[in-house]
């Protein structure tokens, strides 16, 4: 009951608000053509009420084809698709879900934000949204409407991204001197894949003919493209800072921290990775186990 209440009172709420965007989109005419729309509009609101509220067969509908997720690069032109079958006299237009813009009205634009544009060829049944320079703060929802009786709408979500270069072993990496530094460096996100993928240590470019041997680079390159490290037998000369370079995207940094065998502690966290002798592991878990009873002991107490 209470669903169905509420679920009637926002498809009211969504026809108001679908009514209110097609009188913005009709009051905002100027264009000759645009009036006419409206004539027409006028004179078989009658007509069309009745026929679409009879579910006609010939009703307008969006093709399943139309993608419902497209994802844009910040800066690279990004088209938004609708596809709309047996539109006849009906109008397409687009609108932002974010601020509920109005941005296009069949062929045309109605944002004074230049980057916006309505594209469409004569007689086929694509209605796009070209957004000339994407940037991150357009991403979200806009929706293809239909200026049916109630409007009809299919939405769609737009994920702006920009380059993207992580390390994934996070900002810190500590190792145990002797073992081997294993950097992978991954780039998302660009235009194409970075023509090269530079990796240094400190101030030095490192590469094959370096000569602190046992170096070894694998990159390979795609829709994301990956880097590995690795440095063999590692010493305390190879600790410091490794920036991932890809040419076309930001780069990546991570410090390795290279521990020589006599102060295992700094890098221990809890018993189990501990190497300290049994019997400190023992009182150590002892330890643990008692302060992990306390709380349930005393919320025991709390409670009677
Ligand atoms: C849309 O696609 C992006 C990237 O392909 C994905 O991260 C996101 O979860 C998708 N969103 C929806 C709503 O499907
Ligand atoms: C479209 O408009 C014409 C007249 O301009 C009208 O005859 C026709 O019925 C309208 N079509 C629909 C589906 O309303
Ligand atoms: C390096 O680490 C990756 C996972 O991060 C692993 O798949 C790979 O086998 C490692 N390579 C070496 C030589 O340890």
């Amino acid at each position: 009951m209470g669903y169905t209440a509420s679920g009637v009172k926002s498809a009211l709420w969504l026809s108001l608000l679908h009514g209110f965007l097609f009188l913005i989109a009709d009051s905002g005419t100027e264009s000759p053509q645009d009036h006419t729309t409206m004539d027409i509009s006028s004179r078989h609101f009658r007509a069309e009420f009745l026929q679409e509220w009879q579910g006609s067969p010939d009703a307008p509908y969006f093709d399943p084809s139309t993608p419902r997720n497209i994802t844009g690069l910040v800066g690279h032109p990004v088209r938004l698709l609708c596809r709309v079958k047996n539109l006849q006299n009906r109008t397409v237009s687009w609108v932002r879900h974010r601020d509920i813009h109005l941005l296009t009205v069949g062929r045309y634009t109605y944002t004074s934000d230049q980057r916006f544009e309505a594209q469409h060829k004569p007689r086929s049944e694509e209605w796009a949204l070209r957004i000339r320079s994407p940037q991150r703060r357009d991403s979200g929802q806009y929706e293809c409407q239909i200026s049916t009786t109630p409007p009809i709408g299919h939405a769609v979500f737009l994920n702006i991204v920009e380059p993207e270069t992580i390390i994934s072993s996070g900002p810190e990496l500590f190792l145990q001197a002797g073992s081997t530094i294993n950097l992978t460096c991954t780039v998302r996100h660009t235009p194409e894949p970075p023509s090269s993928i530079t990796w240094t240590h400190g101030e030095q470019v490192i590469n094959f003919d370096s000569a602190r041997g046992g170096i070894s680079l694998v990159t390979e390159k795609g829709l994301k493209s990956t880097s590995r490290l690795l440095v063999q037998r590692a010493t305390g000369s190879d600790a410091g800072v490794y920036t991932c370079g890809p040419n076309n995207a930001p780069p990546a940094a991570t410090r390795v921290h290279v521990l020589s065998g006599e102060h295992p502690a700094a890098m221990q966290q809890g018993c189990a990775k501990s190497k300290l002798d049994i019997t400190t592991s023992i009182l150590c878990c002892l330890i643990t186990l008692y302060i992990l009873r306390k709380p349930t002991i005393s919320n025991l107490q709390f409670g009677t």
